[in-house]
């Protein structure tokens, strides 16, 4: 036993870990000369060599510790989204489907975010026509009148319509109120629910994941009340306290198990930071059995107190729900912010998925429920921002792709990624924010793809603008490769065999492991062992067809050209407001000043 353990630790060390290589990099860059550009280093890749001296900045890669899997990134479909995207479907039908699959499709290698996680409104939100609920019949307790098709039609077929493009695509539904009659106000704008509706609220739910159904739409998870702290009178909104949810909680359990939706996972909080040690935490200890984890926002405290919760409850799962963008703040500022906090921060401490507030508004944050005042001033901004015929993909878009395709499956039904140890040594530490990721294979000969997305934020932005590539060394099994990571946010990969100590959760539990073959451009091509990738997937032709036929980079490529070669004095100065309050909406990130000083 002891003498097989020490050969076989011994034949993984000997065996050659030689083909480890770096071909493919995505990035997006502070002046906007990248943005999520694709760059194949064809014949030249950058090769993991025996280690010299470490460089200013260390990755160290430890793919013996695991974390999460992370089942990735997106945004709300509100009605308003949906409403965009359908006009933008109606009067250019191309355009739509071109923009649909830049957000959404996963396949490894488009030039495609690949979003795979979308929160959507039971009802109306604040980014609704009207305020409604699915039955606004006062006292109608049996539910007789309840109708889900008081979402507009719009929403149901936005969704099957990016179900087409991403078969992974995972579904979580929540209310922002309860019918208002389940509340002291009458009212789904404001008010504090009613104990004495819980098993009517629960009844209401399961109808609602009933009725997805009914649209051919699966429900992966559901949330019980969106900003459950949060009662505001100008939009919908309910406040329901920890016990009240508790019970809410394990009857719409009960009513899952009993119809076929035992698999749907309940949410619960879906709220602030600054709640996760106290009503998140309770939420768990009143109503363990009914609940997978918790959700959270982050208009108020920091995204370490995720681990409050997760220290507290690390069998339940962290899913980082809602932040919005706000017009008119600085581009760059944004992405290290989206970086620190969201895309690299909120999955360092511990979450699943990371999405941001809208997916689609239009270029006045527009439009929001008359008579809300949730965004306002300044607006909130969209993942895309669609005029007319035209869309442009906001910062919010460009930060959370570059995380996206460190975490896509690698092959057709394969897992996602699941989050790797890693730390950052060197001189210049601090100048890096790095997380790491292995994605398994269908095929379980084949290679595991190693992945980094790195924010190189040395530019001294809070003193005197000074951009400063950082020449960087990453370890990963006693070798050593290099590379320069410009300022902004990069994303590379290599293939390395499985260890025996890597493999075992390589592949998360709700895949399936079937052995698909690849079709790229009318080929067929077998998942490769990840030594000669660029062959594999012929990325490099797919992205200069798609990229430049497809995708109207309309404000997004002005500001390209303005800003290319941008000098300092080019560069907006960085005004953020002090608090959420000065800004006199509650959609508005906190300001947190515990690394770089200033975003
Ligand atoms: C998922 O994996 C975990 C850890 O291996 C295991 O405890 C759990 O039972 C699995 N769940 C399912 C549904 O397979
Ligand atoms: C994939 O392609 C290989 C090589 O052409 C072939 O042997 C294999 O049967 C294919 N697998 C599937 C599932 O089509
Ligand atoms: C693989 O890529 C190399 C370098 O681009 C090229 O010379 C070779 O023909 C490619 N092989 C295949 C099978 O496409
Ligand atoms: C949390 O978020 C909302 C915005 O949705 C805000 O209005 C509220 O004041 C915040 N709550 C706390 C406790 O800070």
């Amino acid at each position: 036993m002891r003498v097989s353990l020490l050969l076989l630790i011994c034949s993984v060390l000997a065996s050659p870990i030689a083909g480890q290589q770096i071909w493919d990099i995505w990035s997006t860059t502070w002046d906007r000369s990248k943005l999520f550009t694709y760059t194949n280093l064809g014949p030249n890749p950058i090769n993991f060599v025996s280690p010299g001296p470490i460089a200013s900045a260390d990755i160290v890669i430890n793919d013996g510790t695991q974390f999460q899997p992370v089942y990735g990134f997106g945004g709300s479909l509100t009605d308003s989204s949906a409403k965009l995207l359908n006009n933008l479907k109606n009067s250019n039908s191309g355009t739509y489907n071109a923009l649909l699959k830049y957000l959404f499709d996963p396949t490894d290698g488009a030039n495609a975010a690949g979003l795979s996680y979308l929160r959507v409104p039971l009802g109306a939100s604040d980014f609704s026509d009207t305020a409604y609920s699915y039955d606004d019949v006062s006292g109608d307790t049996s539910l007789s009148q309840f109708n889900v098709n008081k979402q507009p039609s719009y929403v149901f077929s936005v969704i099957n319509d990016i179900r087409a493009i991403n078969p992974y695509l995972k579904i979580h539904v929540l209310p922002w109120s309860p019918p208002g009659w389940m509340k002291d106000s009458g009212t789904v704008k404001g008010g504090n629910f009613l104990s004495q509706f819980t098993s009517q609220f629960a009844q209401y739910l399961l109808k609602s994941i009933q009725g997805f159904q009914s649209h051919g739409i699966p429900i992966y998870a559901i949330s019980l009340q969106n900003e459950p702290q949060n009662s505001n009178p100008s939009y919908p909104t309910a406040k329901i306290a920890v016990d009240q949810e508790a019970q809410i909680g394990l009857a719409l359990r009960t009513l899952l198990n009993n119809n076929g939706f035992s698999s749907t996972k309940i949410i619960g909080f879906d709220h602030n930071w600054s709640g996760a040690g106290s009503y998140a935490v309770q939420l768990m200890q009143q109503a363990n059995s009914a609940f997978a984890g918790v959700a959270f926002h982050c208009y108020a405290g920091s995204v370490s107190s995720q681990d409050t919760f997760h220290n507290a409850f690390p069998d339940k799962e962290i899913y980082f729900t809602e932040c919005s963008g706000t017009m008119g703040s600085d581009w760059w500022s944004d992405i290290k912010w989206n970086m620190d906090n969201l895309y690299i921060g909120s999955i360092e401490h511990n979450a699943r998925a990371a999405l941001e507030w809208n997916i689609a508004l239009d270029g006045n944050g527009q439009p929001e429920l008359p008579g809300s005042n949730s965004c306002g001033n300044p607006p909130c901004r969209g993942i895309v921002t669609i005029s007319g015929n035209s869309y442009s993909p906001n910062q919010e878009f460009y930060s959370m792709a570059q995380a996206s395709k460190a975490i896509l499956p690698r092959d057709k039904n394969g897992p996602f990624g699941t989050r790797i140890g890693v730390n950052v040594g060197g001189s210049l530490n601090w100048a890096l924010r790095v997380n790491a990721c292995v994605t398994g294979r269908v095929n379980p000969s084949d290679w595991l793809r190693y992945s980094i997305v790195v924010l190189n934020w040395d530019d001294s932005a809070s003193t005197s603008w000074n951009p400063q590539p950082v020449k960087t060394t990453i370890e990963f099994r006693g070798m050593q490769a290099t590379y320069t990571f410009p300022v902004g946010v990069t994303t590379l990969w290599w293939y390395a065999p499985k260890t025996s100590g890597v493999q075992a959760n390589a592949f998360g539990n709700d895949t399936i492991p079937t052995v698909h073959n690849i079709t790229v451009s009318g080929t067929t091509v077998s998942p490769n062992h990840g030594v000669s990738h660029a062959n594999a997937t012929s990325t490099s032709s797919f992205i200069s067809t798609s990229f430049s036929s497809n995708v109207p980079f309309t404000s997004a490529a002005s500001s390209t050209a303005s800003s290319k070669g941008a000098s300092p004095s080019d560069i907006p100065p960085i005004t953020v407001p002090d608090s959420a309050e000065a800004a006199g909406q509650n959609k508005q990130k906190p300001l947190f000043r515990f690394r770089r000083d200033a975003y």
